[in-house]
């Protein structure tokens, strides 16, 4: 019998939505069918907008949220068809849905995902989970990061401490020992890619560098590189998580006014920035790691992931895909297990990751 889930995800770097269809009849979850939705561009250009920190959480964003709502469905529809399913195939789906704001210091903290659960369902004719960031928040907790349960279900060995690295537009951890003791810890570290896709698109009018080979072309500037490493988000002991309310274009442009670097320099700076304070953490939460297993888009810029390996040495680095899971892939899946966790009204967050008091279940269900 098939135990299948979709998993639905689009994160800070807004490059589309994830979804991936998964069975996890087996220990080793297994992604049969996959699916890269990306937003209309008119969509994507209001969710730049609302992301802006002084725009305004008015009626505009409910508008936004049923959009939102309907290209999830939207993306959910094409991967049953490239799928061959049908929605009685499908147990339930895990929609992460897309932030707006994270804001967990905040006097009332609240981390805010949109894409309207209720037409998810509708559309598709599935049950959807979603909200999964708010029990967290309840619980004291920092409603992120929550990939670390399904990291630890996945990827821990008996025989190796291990770390997990994902690199998406916010770069975090997962650290498993094979001390059955040692409670699984994890957070942000800070930027992964969303530093570098910015400075990428002001000046050369791309989404990404690709492969990094922009950021191989210049040099380090240390001055600069020094600077931006005060920031406090680095120095700060974990629970701790990020996001573009922090790591945006106007942080960029108060280190960059700063310096005359190059352009191309400064992108290997930000490169640079994102291998050493993911080293740092790693060096310092889990220094005695045997291997470093990634997954994110970063996997794919070459230059960092050889900056990595370079502030890293000794370490083995490897991708998810040798353990069976595509790098891609690791955040949707994800969110289809979170779902499954909570159907089986089983725990998806890790308090001694986010912060919380107790392991709670996530995510709210809502039927069709
Ligand atoms: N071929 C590539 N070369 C360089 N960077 C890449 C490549 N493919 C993906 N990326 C980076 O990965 C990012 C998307 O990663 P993803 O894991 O989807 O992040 P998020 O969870 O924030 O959406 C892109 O914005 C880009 O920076
Ligand atoms: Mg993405």
């Amino acid at each position: 019998m098939a135990d299948l889930f979709i998993g639905l995800m689009s994160g800070t770097s807004m490059d589309g939505i994830d979804a991936a269809l998964v069975d996890f009849t087996t220990t080793c979850p297994n992604i049969i069918s996959t699916h890269s939705h990306r937003y209309p561009a008119a969509l994507h250009r209001q969710l730049e907008a609302a992301l802006e920190l002084e725009a305004p959480l008015n009626a505009d964003l409910s508008a936004i949220d049923a959009a939102v709502g309907e290209t999830f469905a939207a993306a959910t529809s094409e991967l049953l068809l490239q799928a061959g399913k049908v929605p009685e195939n499908i147990i339930a789906i895990g929609s992460h849905g897309q932030t707006i704001r994270h804001e967990p210091a905040a006097q009332a903290p609240y981390s805010l995902q949109i894409g309207n659960p209720d037409i998810i369902a509708m559309r598709t004719g599935i049950d959807v989970i979603a909200d999964f960031r708010r029990a967290d928040i309840e619980a004291g907790g920092q409603g992120a990061p929550l990939v670390p349960a399904f990291h630890q279900a996945v990827f821990a060995s008996n025989t190796e401490d291990r770390v997990i690295l994902n690199i998406g537009g916010i770069a975090n951890i997962t650290i498993l020992t094979t001390e059955a003791t040692t409670p699984v810890s994890g957070f942000d570290t800070g930027p992964g890619n969303t530093l570098m896709d910015s400075w990428t698109r002001q000046h050369l009018q791309a989404a990404m560098d690709n492969n990094g080979d922009w950021a191989a072309s210049g040099q380090v500037d240390h001055a600069l590189l020094e600077d931006m490493l005060t920031d406090p988000y680095f120095l700060a002991a974990p629970p701790k998580s990020t996001g573009r309310e922090h790591f945006n274009p106007d942080w960029l442009s108060r280190y960059t006014l700063r310096s005359g670097a190059n352009a191309n320099d400064i992108q290997a700076t930000l490169c640079e920035l994102t291998a050493q304070t993911i080293a740092t953490a790693i060096q310092a939460h889990a220094g005695s790691a045997d291997r470093l297993i990634v997954c994110g888009g970063g996997v794919h810029n070459n230059h960092l992931m050889g900056r990595l390996a370079a502030n890293m040495p000794g370490l083995a680095i490897e991708s998810t895909a040798a353990y069976g899971v595509t790098p891609d892939w690791v955040e949707a899946a994800a969110f289809a297990w979170l779902a499954r966790q909570r159907l089986a009204g089983m725990p998806g967050n890790i308090p001694a990751v986010t912060g919380a008091t107790r392991a709670v279940s996530l995510g709210q269900l809502v039927k069709p």
